[in-house]
């Protein structure tokens, strides 16, 4: 790496750092939600002044960690606060706050993460008189986007146009600004924790080591797919991380954009692996992050990569339910993961739909999907190639076909998990549901956690 790659890996260190602190906060945060909100509670019961409502819209769980922080400020200030998902929010509890802090983030094209899409259809889809209301917007987003910190905006045109006051202008934070960020956690008072613990230093970037890498889809019409084995390049245990989370890479040629990938293994396979598409620029050139892991670094080489867990697409709380797998492309990683964590778990009440273009050229991770439909790990599977007949064909369109076991499926408590493309695959898949399921089904598996996705 020459100087100007380390200087600008330094500076990513700066908001890696900035980044890890907050994910510091907040998993100590979380561990003490129960204990939080019953303090604020007592606090509020005992005549104190009325808790302050924190709500949070994250798809990927910036906005819920930022919620849960500022949550823990207001509280070491002895100011009473409840944090709450924004799709757990109806119109008549809106109305009976005092005050609310909202922390939203965009996604889509301007768009309601997932945790407040329920939300934005239902409450912000009616009129409502909100004039005993204070509150204050912290929206999350990324100028790269044409509908910069879109849904954040919507959501403080739809408060202020509800009567509701503002304490202060909505502050919009381009991809993780320090100074913005600094700016609203300076309303709430001193942290009360900001010295380095062991969990920030986990959260950080480290150095791994690319064990191997191979080419799963030769002769693909599409571009081509690796999947990557990487290990600490310090010896010592291996970090843990569960199904359903990320990893950022570092890129020094972008050093405030770190690259999100699905991790396609569990902590148990003793390697942590990715499946990453190369992308390719119209100038020919190779993507930042994806030519770097698919091109530029030979087997041995290291790179700098963080752990990020991703609550929102966990298994978590969904153990024991049937599980509706659907994806496609390097969407299969974050499904492949659930599958080796059901497998080991014993559970095989899985339906995996997954789709690419040709059976011939990329059926990703043939063998080890053909044999756990041989051990009945998967109870049902569909692959869906589009290219393989006369009309494009999707998982959408499968799963329309089999609208009479999706029903039976999600009767039976199934919870349904989407990994990969949002345009095209998510949206048409989330149409189907709303379709098959209908709308009042389609919000209970929103706002209890059956419908989870990791899309992008
Ligand atoms: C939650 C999440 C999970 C993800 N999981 C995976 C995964 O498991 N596997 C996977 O492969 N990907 C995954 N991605 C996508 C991944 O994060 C990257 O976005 C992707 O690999 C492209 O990054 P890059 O640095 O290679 O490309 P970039 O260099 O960022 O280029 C991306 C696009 O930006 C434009 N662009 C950038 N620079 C130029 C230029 N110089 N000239 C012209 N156009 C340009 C082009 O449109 C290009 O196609 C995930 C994303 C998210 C948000
Ligand atoms: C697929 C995708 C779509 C996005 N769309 C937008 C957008 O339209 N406007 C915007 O300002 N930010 C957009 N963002 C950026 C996110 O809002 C931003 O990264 C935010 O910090 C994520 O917070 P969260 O982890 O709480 O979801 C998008 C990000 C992704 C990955």
């Amino acid at each position: 790496m020459n100087d100007a790659a380390w200087r600008a890996l330094g500076a990513s260190s700066t908001v890696a750092a900035y980044a890890a602190l907050c994910a510091a906060i907040y998993l100590r945060a979380r561990r003490q939600k129960t204990a939080a909100v019953r303090d604020a509670a007592a606090l509020s019961g005992n005549g104190g002044q009325p808790s302050t409502l924190v709500l949070f819209a994250s798809q990927t769980g910036q906005a819920e960690a930022i919620a849960w922080q500022t949550a823990r400020r207001l509280h070491a200030a002895g100011t009473p606060a409840r944090v709450m998902e924004l799709n757990a929010l109806d119109a008549a509890t809106l109305g009976s706050t005092e005050r609310a802090l909202f922390v939203a983030s965009t996604y889509g094209e301007g768009d309601a993460p997932d945790g407040a899409s329920v939300f934005a259809e239902r409450v912000m889809g009616s009129p409502s008189a909100l004039a005993s209301l204070r509150y204050a917007v912290l929206a999350l987003g990324d100028r790269q986007y044409t509908n910069f910190c879109g849904f954040g905006r919507a959501l403080d045109a739809w408060l202020h146009a509800a009567g509701a006051v503002r304490e202060f202008e909505r502050i919009d934070v381009d991809n993780s600004d320090p100074a913005a960020l600094a700016e609203w956690h300076a309303r709430w008072g001193a942290a009360a924790d900001l010295e380095s613990s062991l969990e920030e230093q986990a959260a950080s970037f480290a150095q791994w080591r690319l064990a191997s890498r191979e080419l799963l889809n030769a002769g693909s019409a599409g571009a081509p797919v690796f999947h990557l084995g990487l290990v600490p390049s310090h010896a010592g245990a291996m970090p843990h991380w569960a199904s359903g989370d990320l990893v950022q890479i570092a890129v020094a040629s972008d050093p405030t954009r770190p690259r999100d990938y699905s991790i396609s293994s569990l902590p148990t396979d003793g390697e942590l692996q990715l499946l990453v598409r190369q992308e390719q620029h119209p100038d020919g050139t190779l993507g930042s992050a994806s030519g770097l892991l698919s091109s530029t670094l030979s087997v041995g080489d290291t790179v700098a990569l963080r752990l990020r867990p991703h609550r929102g697409f966990r298994l978590d709380g969904n153990e024991s339910r049937p599980l509706i797998l659907i994806g496609n492309g390097t969407g299969l990683a974050g499904l492949r993961a659930h599958l080796r964590a059901r497998a080991a778990a014993g559970r095989h009440d899985n339906w995996l739909v997954f789709g690419e273009r040709q059976a011939a050229h990329d059926f990703l991770y043939r063998d080890e999907i053909e044999a756990w439909q041989a051990d009945g790990v998967l109870q049902r599977l569909d692959m869906v190639f589009s290219r393989d007949q006369p009309e494009r064909f999707y998982v959408q369109h499968r799963l329309l076909q089999s609208a009479d076991t999706l029903k039976d499926w999600l009767r039976n408590g199934a919870a349904v998990y989407v990994c990969g493309s949002l345009q095209g695959m998510a949206s048409g898949v989330d149409a189907a549901l709303r379709q098959v399921a209908g709308e009042a089904l389609w919000s209970e598996l929103s706002t209890t956690g059956r419908y989870r996705r990791d899309v992008y």
